[in-house]
């Protein structure tokens, strides 16, 4: 059973020339936070990495302060803590797989860093079963720990429902219904699987500014050599 098939909704990303929505961006970082990150690990991003995408450097910094991370040997040999920094990865909610798997019922959260590359359906998907929790059909019987989730492949999941209208308060004044919040975590998610998108489309941009330009001049000279041969 593969799941239900996940509608296709107008994300301000898709489409060749469009870029991030980095409010949404941001939003949905502090969900990841407040939300997602007591389960999940996002191994791949930095703290730095959200530095002029989402955030200040002053505010990186200080959002990083706020973790204590293991550190060393020094001098003596010692490991010690120390606040963390710009080049420091984002903390994990477990020490290991076997910790993560005894806090969740035997069920392993996944790293959420490629999530939406990963799995079929990308954003679409995501925002589904972030939003698709409902109270099983007649006659489904969902066992003990498990969540009924038609998105999800085999329609039991693990993860229970989370997101619930004003769950977090947005500091852009952003009403954070439930719907939302999974569009901007979703949003946040699709950056983090991609975090070089925005400069790779500015990128194609220029290139074809650069490439149009290159042939009306090629055009334009090769008229004016010849311009003198009837
Ligand atoms: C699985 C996202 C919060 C526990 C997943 C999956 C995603 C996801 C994308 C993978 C589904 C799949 O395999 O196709 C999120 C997001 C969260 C969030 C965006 C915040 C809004 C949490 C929290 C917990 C949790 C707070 C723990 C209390 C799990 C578990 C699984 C899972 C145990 C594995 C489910 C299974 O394999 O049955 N989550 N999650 N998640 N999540 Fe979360």
């Amino acid at each position: 059973d593969e799941g239900l098939h996940s509608p296709s909704y107008p994300w301000s990303h898709f489409g060749p020339f469009s870029t991030f929505d980095h409010a949404s961006i941001r939003r949905g970082y502090q969900v990841y936070r407040e939300v997602c990150s007591t389960c999940h690990s996002l191994d791949h991003i930095s703290w730095r990495n959200l530095v002029g995408v989402s955030h200040t450097e002053d505010e990186v910094r200080a959002m990083a302060e706020e973790f204590e991370y293991k550190d060393g040997p020094d001098d003596n040999g010692d490991y010690f803590d120390r606040p963390g920094k710009l080049s420091d990865r984002m903390p994990r909610p477990y020490p290991n797989e076997e910790a993560a798997r005894a806090a969740n019922g035997g069920a392993l959260p996944p790293d959420l860093s490629l999530v939406v590359k990963a799995r079929e359906g990308g954003a679409n998907y995501i925002f589904s079963l972030l939003t698709g929790y409902y109270d099983p059909p007649a006659g489904v019987e969902i066992r003990e720990g498990l969540n009924y989730n038609p998105y999800f492949p085999g329609g039991a999941i693990a993860m229970a429902r989370l997101l619930f209208d004003d769950l977090v308060e947005y500091d852009d004044g952003t009403p954070a219904t439930t719907s939302q919040m999974a569009k901007d975590v979703t949003t946040f998610l699709s950056w983090a699987a991609e975090p070089e998108h925005d400069d790779r489309k500015k990128m194609g941009i220029k290139a074809i500014i650069m490439l149009s330009v290159m042939t009306i001049l090629s055009i334009w000279v090769k008229r004016n050599r010849w311009a003198s041969l009837k």
